[in-house]
């Protein structure tokens, strides 16, 4: 096992990564104060994983919520079973909320916690490679409102992560693709030499290799841990996280939650974020392909849905949080393993690589 923190003072937290982790009580039970454990999870993941997890919570009051699985229920009336149970169950102040699945479960748990009788405690047990490798680490939670993606949530910070990577075994191919996705992004975002160890180990990765795998976990952990710890309300910095995800939020919105999985549309929006960079002028072509090669070499999109216009993009993308006062944001790159955050980019460029994709995609 391999064990990161985030650095956030008295709020810092540790990141387990390893095999066989969960059914490891003790990694999990000083993270609990009081008595009452409530395991959210979902009707796909609880067959699979439920049990173990409940074995770490002997000597616990536990009780669970299995919620309907897919990205089109991670909204406030799926969100309100959460605390239809903790109310059933009486629980108090002191309870803990444990979210064990991916991150539509964790992103949902952690807003119930936050929001639960003002803020409650609670752990993320991520079971996909998405969750582990970038939601449950963060702080970030929240749901979906059908004009747009993660709009309603607060930030608050899990008491630990548990990472088991022998729960990716069960993923389908789709699944770990999607994960695959964010993983790359670290790389795009400031990380060139992960970038060269993807572009080698990418069959690895793709074949479940466990310690790639695991390399790949603890590199991206590693690489978001930093930046959170440095910006964790993204007041600045912190957006270079959203690479790819304004095109990426357009596209899950655009076609309608769960149609495109969050990573294949991350992916696309990364691309389309490369194409645009070329466009201004930041970088060159040969990087651009570098890009776009290592996005396909993880069986993912590379270009908009075809089913798409572009002026849908331009009106979803109004809504991004990262727009202030009416002015687009976009997370763009300046070279190979660098991106910054730029403002004020002429919407008829944004349109012409819109339009360029949604061609080569049709
Ligand atoms: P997901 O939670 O929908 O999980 C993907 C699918 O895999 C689901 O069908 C799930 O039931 C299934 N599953 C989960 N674990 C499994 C396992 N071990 N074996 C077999 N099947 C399993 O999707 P995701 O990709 O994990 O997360 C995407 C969500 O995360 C999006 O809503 C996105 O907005 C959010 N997100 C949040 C942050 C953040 O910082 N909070 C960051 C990135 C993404
Ligand atoms: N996934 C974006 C963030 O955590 O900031």
């Amino acid at each position: 096992m391999q064990t990161l923190t985030v650095d956030l003072g008295e709020r810092s937290y540790p990141i387990h990564i390893g095999s066989n982790l969960l059914g490891d009580s003790q990694l999990i039970a000083e993270h609990i104060q009081g008595q009452q454990v409530m395991v959210v999870t979902n009707e796909t993941v609880a067959p699979l994983y439920l049990e173990k997890c409940l074995s770490m919570l002997t000597g616990f009051r536990t009780e669970t919520v299995i919620l309907p699985d897919g990205e089109q229920y991670k909204n406030l009336d799926v969100l309100n079973n959460i605390y239809d149970a903790l109310l059933t169950h009486h629980f108090d102040r002191r309870c803990t909320l444990i979210a064990l699945g991916g991150g539509v479960v964790g992103d949902m748990t952690g807003f119930a916690a936050a929001s639960y009788q003002r803020g409650v405690n609670f752990i993320q047990i991520p079971t996909t490679l998405l969750s582990q490798v970038d939601s449950s680490v963060g702080g970030k939670t929240g749901v979906n409102h059908p004009l747009g993606k993660n709009m309603i949530g607060a930030f608050h910070q899990p008491q630990c992560v548990i990472a088991d990577t022998d729960t990716l075994m069960t993923l389908d191919d789709r699944q770990l693709s999607a994960g695959i996705a964010e993983v790359i992004k670290y790389g795009f975002i400031n990380d060139l030499e992960f970038i060269g160890w993807l572009e080698t180990n990418m069959d690895k990765l793709l074949q479940r290799d466990s310690s790639a795998l695991s390399y790949a976990i603890k590199v991206s952990c590693q690489d978001k841990a930093d930046i959170v710890a440095a910006d964790e309300k993204e007041a600045g910095q912190r957006a270079l996280l959203n690479l790819g995800h304004t095109f990426g939020h357009a596209i899950e919105t655009g076609m309608g939650y769960g149609e495109w999985l969050h990573g294949e549309a991350i992916a696309s929006g990364m691309v389309l974020a490369a194409e645009l960079s070329e466009q201004l002028g930041w970088i060159d072509a040969e990087v651009v392909n570098r890009v776009r090669t290592l996005v396909a070499s993880a069986n993912l999109p590379t270009t908009a849905p075809k089913e798409m216009s572009a002026q849908q993009f331009i009106d979803l993308m109004a809504v991004d949080k990262k727009v202030i006062d009416g002015k687009l944001r976009l997370v763009l790159m300046d070279a190979l393993g660098s991106s910054v955050i730029a403002e004020g980019v002429d919407q008829k460029i944004i349109e012409r690589v819109l339009n360029r994709s949604l061609e080569a995609a049709a």
